[in-house]
């Protein structure tokens, strides 16, 4: 039986390459996002390559969304060996901690550590031993590079998501469930914007390897180009 990964936020950008990438070599994918109209068509085109790939909608932001979808998924009677937490937001607006409006950091908070916290607790049932958690991180989340002096709320939630990274691997160990962060690197995507300097298949080669390849032993860690480096 084919191994199965779920990858949020995956409609497009890394998120979709990740599930392509993972299709090509064997999984059954779920690919995942808040938006039905646009989940759809991007299922359409992995299922137009070929891809053993199914939907499912839900907004990381939302519990019962989350919750909602942890039901649709159980019906499936499937367990769920991958869960790579990729959904995020970077809002525009998010210039300053001190003046951003409230609901800027809390929506990205909300958003990019909540989510994953609340998304990991309401699929955990469905990871078996030896399964993999990956936590789609950034650099600007880095406690070791001088701070960056861009999207504060942002940098300050894949900070968090590092903490949430460890914290996890350490409870989860006992499962033999593998939790790493990764840093995917400056990525050409509407978020990354054009000037980036690398394309969506640099940014989804780690998450995947992850997923695949790396040695279950290997958890706990933040991973760029699958080497480890410092928080
Ligand atoms: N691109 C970079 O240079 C870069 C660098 C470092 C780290 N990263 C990280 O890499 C990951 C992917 O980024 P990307 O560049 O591919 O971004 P992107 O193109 O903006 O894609 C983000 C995805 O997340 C989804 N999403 C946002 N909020 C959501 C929510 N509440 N519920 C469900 N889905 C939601 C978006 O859906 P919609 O289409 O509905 O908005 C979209 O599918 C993120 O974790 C990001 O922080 C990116």
């Amino acid at each position: 039986m084919s191994k199965t990964a779920l990858i949020t936020g995956s409609n497009k950008g890394i998120g979709f390459e990740i599930a392509r990438q993972l299709g090509k070599k064997g999984f059954k994918v779920f690919i995942s996002g808040r938006n039905e109209v646009k989940v759809k068509k991007s299922l359409g085109n992995l299922l137009d390559e070929g891809i053993d790939a199914e939907m499912l909608v839900t907004d990381i932001s939302d519990l019962e969304s989350i919750q909602r979808a942890a039901i649709e998924f159980m019906k499936l009677n499937l367990k769920l060996d991958v869960l790579i937490n990729n959904a995020a937001i970077l809002m525009k607006e998010d210039r300053s901690l001190l003046t951003n409006s409230p609901s800027i950091n809390e929506n990205t908070i909300q958003t990019n550590c909540y989510g994953v916290i609340n998304i990991t607790k309401e699929f955990l049932q469905f990871i078996p031993n030896g399964g993999r958690i990956i936590n789609i991180s950034s650099g600007g989340g880095s406690m070791t590079d001088p701070v960056g002096g861009w999207s504060p709320a942002y940098c300050v939630s894949k900070t968090t998501l590092n903490s949430i990274t460890r914290q996890l691997a350490f409870e989860l160990l006992g499962k033999n469930i593998a939790v790493n962060s990764v840093c995917p690197g400056w990525v050409k995507t509407d978020m990354g914007g054009q000037g980036a300097s690398r394309l969506v298949e640099k940014g989804a080669e780690t998450p995947v390897w992850l997923a695949n390849e790396a040695p279950q032993s290997l958890t706990g860690k933040f991973l760029r180009d699958k080497k480890e480096i410092p928080w």
